[in-house]
């Protein structure tokens, strides 16, 4: 009985499955299963295909079923015995979306139409969830997935098994289900916010796992929120619609001490040296030294140009998901949908990649930068308009070359090198812009006229 829970006594467990409360000792998830989402007797694990069979809500055969059977026949989802004795098939090895609902386990439940599950639930992106906005779609992790931009799920098994780029981690055989890089299935729990529930966050629970230590949850305990744990130097963007309440729990509270460090959680992979490779951008992932970016640890220079409530001093350090959706977004690049308490206007201009092609002087950019990233520095950063109202809206004159914002890059002439002809003029006038994305990327800087400026 021991060895209950190692893989090669796997197959006893479906003997046992209506005691599983009592003999699954080894294995650190058994116990922590019962306070785990899925393992929950009010909202857990309840398959339709199996209601007849009168496993109670929270039992693991909602999810594991021995040789694909159960009382001699296959419940649905139908397709033969599966490994890990898994209801279906782990995951397809689809390379690119749109995703199908057999393409992985988890959409079988997490999914809109055609959830296996009784009663149907929602699970809604962060910027819904832990920011407030009041959108109502996605509304399920399979919609999500199905976004614009996305985390592919492809390249994410591969990196965490070590068949693509620098494995580090030693929790996933091959065989793996990809969403396991983030989540342990067997202990996650529900933080929420809201909706569904009003005010319904709760701090001492994540569902989310670092793959360096996936089976520990992450960010539940105190010492793994962003403040301390990351920084001290955090400031809550304000929830939607409000400019006295703070993500993630609409309340008071914004100096990350109820955040998870989404940093260190994001870095696991993401960091300085890890290559990544994606099938989606058809290249390898910039790596992000997030001890040194000025929206990381590192301090902007002199002087920032902020709306509320980001205030003048330098040193704040942000959140990845200040500015990222963990699954997919209707944004490129998984750029949130709402920033800092309103939304954006979206953005699906995302280039160059390689900045010669922005080479001086640069293209004209007007009719793509309107769906641009500038939509989302301007949830925190003053724009031409937040100066002075008879200046243009979604301008950058004034940060980049006037002393009113304290610290502008450049003052003196030149103006063809960098703008076409006829484009000189100040912020009320209308000119041809430059692509952001030529200067402004995570670990970018530029230098002009002997000087370099850390732009990101
Ligand atoms: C048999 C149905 C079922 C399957 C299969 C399933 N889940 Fe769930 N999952 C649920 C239910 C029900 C909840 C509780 C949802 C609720 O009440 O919001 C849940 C909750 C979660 C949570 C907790 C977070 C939250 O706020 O709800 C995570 C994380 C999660 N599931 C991930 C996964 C992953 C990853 C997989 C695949 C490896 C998976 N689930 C497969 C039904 C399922
Ligand atoms: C388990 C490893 C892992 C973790 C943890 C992880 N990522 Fe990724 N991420 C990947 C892989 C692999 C890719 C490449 C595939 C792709 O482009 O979607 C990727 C791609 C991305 C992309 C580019 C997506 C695109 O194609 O447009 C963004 C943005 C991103 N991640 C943000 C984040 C953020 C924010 C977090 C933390 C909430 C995070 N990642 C956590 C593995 C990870
Ligand atoms: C929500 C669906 C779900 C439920 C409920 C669930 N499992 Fe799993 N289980 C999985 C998935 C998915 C995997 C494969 C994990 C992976 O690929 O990373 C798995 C893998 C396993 C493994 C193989 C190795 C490992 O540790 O990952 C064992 C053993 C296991 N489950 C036992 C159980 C037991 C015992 C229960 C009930 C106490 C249970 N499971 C409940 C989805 C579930
Ligand atoms: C790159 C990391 C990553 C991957 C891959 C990933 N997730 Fe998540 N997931 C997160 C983060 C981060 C959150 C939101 C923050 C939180 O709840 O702490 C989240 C939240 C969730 C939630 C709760 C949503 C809510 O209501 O708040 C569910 C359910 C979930 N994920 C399921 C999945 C499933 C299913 C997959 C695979 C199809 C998957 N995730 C893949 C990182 C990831
Ligand atoms: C201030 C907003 C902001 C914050 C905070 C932020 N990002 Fe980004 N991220 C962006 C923007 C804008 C892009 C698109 C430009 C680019 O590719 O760098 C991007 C792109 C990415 C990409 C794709 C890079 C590529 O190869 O093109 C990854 C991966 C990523 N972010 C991960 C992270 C992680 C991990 C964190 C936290 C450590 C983080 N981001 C914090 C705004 C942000
Ligand atoms: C969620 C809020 C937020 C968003 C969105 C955001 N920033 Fe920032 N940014 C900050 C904060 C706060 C600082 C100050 C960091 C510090 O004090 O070290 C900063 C600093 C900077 C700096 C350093 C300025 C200096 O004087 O050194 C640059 C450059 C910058 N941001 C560019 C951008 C660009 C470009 C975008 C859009 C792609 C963007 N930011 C989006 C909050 C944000
Ligand atoms: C070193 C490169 C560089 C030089 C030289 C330069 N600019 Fe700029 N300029 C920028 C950047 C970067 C922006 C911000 C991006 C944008 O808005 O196009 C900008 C923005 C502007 C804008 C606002 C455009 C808009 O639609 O937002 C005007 C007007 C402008 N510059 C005028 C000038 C004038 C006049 C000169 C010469 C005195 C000049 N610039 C020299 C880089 C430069
Ligand atoms: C030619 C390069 C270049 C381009 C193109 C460019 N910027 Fe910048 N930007 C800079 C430099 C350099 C700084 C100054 C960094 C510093 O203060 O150290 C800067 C600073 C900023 C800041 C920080 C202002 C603050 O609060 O201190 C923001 C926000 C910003 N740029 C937004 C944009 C937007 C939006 C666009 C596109 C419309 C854009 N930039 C295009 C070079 C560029």
């Amino acid at each position: 009985m021991t060895d209950f829970c190692n893989k090669s006594g796997f197959r006893l467990l479906f003997l046992f499955l209506a005691l599983y409360f009592f003999i699954c000792p080894e294995k650190a998830y058994c116990g922590k299963y019962l306070d785990s989402a899925h393992g929950n007797t009010t909202y857990g694990v309840n398959r339709t295909s199996i209601a007849a069979f009168g496993y109670s809500r929270g039992n693991c055969a909602h999810c594991h079923e021995q040789h694909g059977m159960i009382g001699g026949t296959e419940p649905a989802p139908v397709g033969g015995p599966s490994a890990y004795e898994l209801l279906a098939d782990n995951f397809s090895g689809i390379t690119l979306k749109p995703y199908s609902q057999s393409d992985n386990v988890c959409f079988y439940c997490h999914i809109g139409t055609g959830t296996l599950q009784t009663t149907s639930f929602s699970n809604f992106n962060y910027s819904i969830t832990f920011g407030g906005n009041p959108d109502s779609l996605p509304n399920n992790i399979f919609e999500a997935f199905n976004s614009l931009s996305y985390h592919n799920l492809y390249d994410v098994y591969r990196f965490i098994t070590g068949l693509s780029g620098t494995k580090t981690f030693t929790s996933f055989p091959s065989g793996s289900n990809p969403c396991s890089g983030c989540h342990n299935v067997h202990i996650a729990k529900k933080s929420c916010g809201k909706p569904p529930l009003s005010n319904s966050y709760d701090a001492t629970k994540s569902a989310i796992s670092k793959p360096s230590d996936h089976n520990n949850l992450w960010g539940d305990d105190s010492s793994e929120k962003m403040n301390p744990n990351f920084t001290t130097n955090y400031q809550s963007p304000y929830w939607y619609n409000s400019v006295t309440t703070y993500e993630p729990a609409n309340n008071t509270t914004s100096d990350g001490t109820n955040l998870p460090d989404y940093n260190t959680f994001c870095t696991d992979c993401h960091n300085s040296t890890n290559s990544i490779y994606s099938t989606t951008l058809g290249r390898n992932l910039r790596t992000i030294n997030w001890n040194v970016e000025k929206h990381g640890k590192g301090n902007a220079d002199v002087a920032i140009s902020m709306k509320n409530p980001y205030g003048t001093a330098l040193g704040k350090v942000l959140s990845c998901t200040d500015c990222h959706e963990p699954h997919g977004s209707s944004n490129l690049m998984l750029i949130r949908t709402e920033v800092n308490g309103t939304n954006l206007g979206s953005i699906t201009t995302m280039d160059p990649f390689v900045p010669p092609s922005c080479s001086t002087p640069y293209s004209n950019y007007d009719t793509l930068k309107s769906n641009s990233i500038s939509n989302l520095c301007n949830k925190c950063h003053k724009d031409d308009y937040d100066f002075n109202t008879s200046c243009q809206n979604d301008h950058w004159y004034i940060v980049h070359h006037d002393s009113l914002a304290g610290d502008p890059f450049y003052t003196s002439g030149g103006c063809g090198n960098c703008h076409n002809s006829g484009q000189w003029g100040e912020c009320t006038s209308t000119r041809t812009a430059i692509n952001c994305n030529c200067c402004h990327y995570h670990g970018s800087t530029y230098t002009y006229g002997g000087t370099t400026w850390r732009t990101f």
